[in-house]
């Protein structure tokens, strides 16, 4: 068995993104997200010893964006079923950037690709069956991240509201091929605060520990998803979770994993690690360029590659 000293490590990989040039950019398209610091990274890991490990900007506040849609997928498949919400979202990867419009035109059906893209996720978010979506998603969201004072970050809702022309487009799209049942603007207005609901490194490692361990929370014990839920999340999360860089992280990375253009990305081993990175500065795909190269890091040094042979292992 081997022992690994996880702070030490979680050090490096902050040190081996930093070794690269910092080629990304932070995403402006939101005007809000335009003042994220491009140098700021961090890292944070639940372990399965219910022990935390966190360097860098750990703490560092940021919009959940796209991580949104691993959890308004719990909560529609919660309260609405696995056959009502695959009759409007599929599962298959797209090869197209996170907002494409193009196949739901082309495609043989009129439903979106799958639910981790933007047309998915709001074909999702009318799938959610409470009468407050949103008030309903916080607070499973809080429960998930262990942490019951997150709250919505007002400014970069709005800001996306007032900009967010293109996911118009398509939540008019799948209203008019009767995907989305519900008003569109009130699906959208959902949609919007769900992406601005603020979080950090730490926040999103919780999560990703639930998620590792099968809907249960390592530190009180209690049931927090269906655990029929949770291959269904994961393996979307594997085929669709990092958009048009899915392949290549499956292959780099290997664990499910989904990424926002907040700059944080979260992912889980096969041995319960929850972990979660934030880097703002993105690639041309919309994933944190920082966040990808910590993940490189501890799947090759913690030998956590889904597909590679494992051997025993302790942290402390
Ligand atoms: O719909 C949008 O444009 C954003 N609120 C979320 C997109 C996102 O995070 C894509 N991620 N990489």
């Amino acid at each position: 068995m081997s022992v690994i000293n996880m702070e030490q490590l979680l050090c490096e990989a902050v040190d081996y993104a930093k070794s690269f040039e910092n080629n990304g950019e932070v995403a402006s398209y939101i005007p809000e997200l335009s003042y994220a610091d491009r140098n700021a990274v961090g890292v944070a890991v639940v372990a399965n010893n219910k022990k935390i490990y966190k360097h860098g900007n750990w703490d560092t506040l940021f919009t959940i964006q796209s991580i949104s849609k691993v959890i308004s997928l719990i909560l529609a498949l919660q309260t609405s079923g696995a056959e009502k919400v695959f009759s409007k979202v599929g599962v298959e990867p797209t090869g197209d950037a996170f907002n494409s419009i193009i196949r739901l035109e082309t495609h043989h059906t009129h439903i979106p690709l799958n639910p981790m893209i933007n047309a998915g996720a709001i074909a999702v978010v009318g799938c959610i069956d409470t009468p407050f979506a949103f008030h309903d998603f916080l607070e499973l969201t809080r429960k998930l991240c262990g942490r019951n004072n997150i709250i919505l970050n007002e400014a970069v809702y709005l800001s996306e509201k007032a900009t967010g022309m293109r996911n118009r487009a398509i939540a008019y799209m799948l209203r008019t091929e009767g995907v989305l049942e519900k008003d569109v603007e009130h699906v959208l207005d959902i949609y919007f605060k769900m992406c601005s609901v603020e979080v950090n490194a730490l926040d999103l490692a919780h999560l990703a520990s639930i998620l590792a361990n099968d809907g249960v929370s390592i530190f009180t014990g209690e049931r927090l998803v269906e655990s029929w839920i949770i291959p269904i999340v994961k393996s979307i999360m594997m085929t669709c979770g990092m958009y048009d860089g899915s392949g290549e992280f499956a292959m780099k990375v290997g664990m499910p994993a989904k990424s926002g253009v907040g700059g944080g990305i979260m992912c889980m081993s096969e041995e319960n690690l929850g972990i979660a990175v934030y880097g703002p500065s993105l690639d041309a795909k919309g994933n944190s360029v920082y966040g990808l190269r910590i993940l490189e890091y501890l799947s090759k040094e913690l030998n956590l590659h889904y597909f590679a042979g494992k051997s025993t292992k302790e942290y402390y």
